[in-house]
């Protein structure tokens, strides 16, 4: 049978030529498939002389053989070279260094209030919040400020739009923190010691003054407390704060909210240019405190014949300028990179908070 090693030439070149699994499949299918060239030539086997049968049977068996293991060994062929090209194209080179990743920091912000808030919760002071979109009714009159009282004007309030006929209160967005009292004593009533700190809104912008900035009020109520124990609580704060004991001064001020009033110094002096609190004798406003103002307990819910307390005010984001000496406002809300980088902290720092 001079057919079968034109087969066997024919094959053995397709297999060799077969430039990937598909195409090696197709040559499998061609000679030994079920209607492949080889697979029909055995079929004719029956039809011969037993003579003829004995010497085509064994050479088209070896050609079957031939053909399966070339087959096979293409196949392997094939696999290893795309496994090397794979390997060659996901070669890593483990010496390099790593890749850094982009990551983010604490804006000051954000570490001064969880600071401030862990030194009053180890004075017993509970987080309270309020909303930053306030009725009039919260943000002034529950809190003594009267419609022509020129606080009213002084806060340089922004007031939200209403369209005509819309007959809800006025609302703006909140000057200060102090309209939180107010929410937490109705959700909560007296006895009761509680901060929030959170954003304010003014129509303010210079070095000193953004638009938004943040406060943080403290207030408790109790039967007997007094300024003493307002006092000895901002020391306390202070002190821890600071990490160094500071001594504060009240001088006699005015709040609608309060009375008596005190705006609060803490002391202080300046080295080189450079603030150092808690030492010299210089002092630095960084408050406004007093005692609760009858007619607040009363906006409040509370009997002012029964209570008392103490309430203040102060900036978070002035507390961070002087505890990390950051110079300007206006470049906390930026969200300039390299600003945030210098000054933001590390989610693993821990802030320092000292003991009083
Ligand atoms: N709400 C005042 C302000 O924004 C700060 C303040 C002063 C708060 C005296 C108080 C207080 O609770 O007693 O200027």
């Amino acid at each position: 049978m001079d057919g079968i090693q034109d087969l066997r030439a024919k094959y053995l070149e397709q297999i060799a030529g077969a430039a990937g699994a598909e195409a090696l499949e197709g040559v499998r299918l061609a000679a030994l498939g079920k209607k492949g060239e080889i697979s029909l030539m055995m079929r004719e086997l029956g039809k011969m002389t037993p003579d003829e049968r004995q010497v085509a049977g064994p050479a088209l068996n070896g050609l079957k053989d031939e053909i399966d293991s070339a087959l096979k060994a293409r196949k392997v062929a094939l696999d290893d070279a795309a496994l090397d090209e794979r390997l060659k194209a996901e070669w890593l080179d483990v010496t390099l260094p790593g890749r850094p990743r982009p990551r983010g920091t604490i804006h000051p912000v954000s570490q001064v209030t969880e600071e401030c808030t862990a030194i009053f919760a180890d004075m017993g002071f509970r987080v309270a919040e309020g909303p930053q979109i306030e009725t009039d009714w919260y943000n002034f009159d529950a809190l003594n400020i009267a419609p022509e009282h020129p606080a009213r004007q002084e806060h340089d309030t922004f007031f939200m739009h209403r369209a005509a006929g819309d007959n809800r209160p006025p609302h703006v967005l909140r000057t200060h923190t102090s309209p939180v009292q107010i929410r937490a004593m109705q959700d909560q009533g007296a006895p009761i010691r509680v901060i929030a700190p959170g954003r304010v809104y003014r129509m303010d912008m210079d070095q000193t003054h953004a638009p938004m900035f943040h406060q943080i009020e403290g207030m408790a109520i109790d039967r007997d407390i007094s300024m003493a124990n307002l006092k000895w609580v901002l020391e306390e704060f202070f002190t821890a704060y600071f990490g160094t004991k500071v001594k504060t001064r009240f001088r006699a001020s005015h709040f609608p909210f309060t009375e008596p009033s005190a705006e609060v110094d803490i002391q202080c002096s300046w080295v080189n240019g450079q603030l150092r609190v808690g030492e010299g004798d210089g002092w630095l406003e960084v408050l406004g405190s007093g005692m609760m103002h009858p007619k607040v307990l009363q906006a409040g819910g509370i009997d002012p014949d029964q209570w008392q307390g103490f309430a203040f005010g102060m900036g978070i984001d002035r507390m961070a300028m002087l505890k990390y000496g950051i110079p300007d406002l206006r470049a906390f809300f930026e969200s300039d990179l390299r600003w945030l980088r210098h000054y933001g902290f590390g989610a693993l720092e821990a802030p320092t908070v000292h003991a009083g």
